[in-house]
């Protein structure tokens, strides 16, 4: 297949690229940076500026199925100025593929488009939450941009595409993300979990997620989708399991959320919030992960 990837320059596409391309497809990509344009025979690489609303239209030849990955970071002061990049960025970048579709003879079938765990309210108790259990959604930036997110990329399926939407969770990595900052502290033995410590933090290994990805294109699979593994943990255990893999006990009170306010400013509802997600949709489709449990995640991409 050829699969045309948009933020595949980013933590979540170029392994998602690279575990496409090691499967035998073909990838295009969309940047808006001429100096990560590549021209190989199995990763193309095309212009866009989702300010200017302009995009390179070779992108979409031979493209079977788009991966629509970017968007400006959320992990940032949100000033006003910052959200309405967050925003803009994920739904002007939507609306200007939904303009290439729109406007050329193309062979796309498929559209799976990234939205975030951001998306559902605060859980504490009770089973995870499945991906039919939205509206209510959560009620901060976060969750604006989530459904607004969504709601753009329906657009696909109007125009006759099968769409799928993942619902990311925190992506663990060992090539940055949120890892690195969670892991940071811990190494300088002054880690600690936040607030209560009892959120939930429903996180993925990058090569589960690039592995779901890979699962729903091959199958042309449609619907919303939680890109989450099988066993999420609470704030202050997982602290406490990065301090145990780096030999560096997590001993310190939580920070409380006051300060975490202070700090990150709104920001901080991306790490006070409690977002419980379920993983059995994904894996009723027959996903199997490779990893469910933290600790060997934590293992492989942890040094
Ligand atoms: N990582 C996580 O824990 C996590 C969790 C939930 C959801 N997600 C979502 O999953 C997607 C991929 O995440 P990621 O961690 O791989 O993100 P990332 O590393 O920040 O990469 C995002 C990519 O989007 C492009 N981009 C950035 N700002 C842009 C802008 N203003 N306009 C257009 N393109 C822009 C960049 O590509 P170029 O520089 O090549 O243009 C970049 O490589 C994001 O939408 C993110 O919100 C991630």
């Amino acid at each position: 297949m050829k699969i045309l990837i948009t933020g595949a320059t980013g933590l979540v596409g170029s392994k998602l690229s690279e575990v496409l391309r090691a499967a035998g497809h073909k990838v295009n990509y969309l940047t808006s940076r001429e100096e990560a344009i590549k021209s190989e025979p199995d990763n193309q690489g095309y212009l866009w500026d989702v300010k200017a609303m302009t995009i390179d239209p070779g992108c979409i030849d031979g493209v079977d199925t788009i991966i629509h990955l970017a968007g400006e970071s959320v992990f940032q002061r949100w000033t006003d100025e910052a959200k309405e990049k967050i925003m803009a960025s994920r739904v002007n970048s939507t609306q200007l593929l939904i303009n290439l579709l729109n406007d050329t003879n193309h062979n796309v079938q498929h559209a799976i488009t990234a939205s975030a765990i951001g998306i559902y309210p605060d859980k504490w108790e009770g089973p995870p939450m499945k991906e039919n259990e939205v509206p209510p959604t959560a009620d901060n930036f976060l969750g604006e941009v989530c459904v607004a997110w969504e709601s753009i990329g329906m657009q696909f399926k109007e125009l006759g595409l099968k769409h799928a939407i993942v619902r990311i969770g925190i992506v663990l990595s060992a090539k940055g993300g949120a890892l690195e900052q969670m892991a940071k502290p811990v190494k300088l033995y002054a880690g600690a979990g936040f607030a209560s410590g009892k959120m939930w933090q429903s996180w993925v290994a990058i090569d589960d997620l690039a592995g779901i990805f890979k699962h729903i294109t091959e199958n042309q699979l449609q619907g919303t989708y939680n890109g989450v593994a099988p066993v999420p943990v609470r704030n202050r255990p997982l602290m406490e399991t990065i301090g145990k893999v780096l030999d560096k006990p997590v001993f310190l009170p939580n920070v409380p959320a006051f300060m975490m306010k202070l700090m990150l400013g709104e920001m901080a509802a991306t790490v006070l919030s409690s977002q419980y997600a379920s993983s059995s949709k994904i894996q009723d489709s027959g996903y199997s992960f490779k990893f469910s449990e933290l600790k060997p995640a934590l293992e492989k991409y942890l040094d």
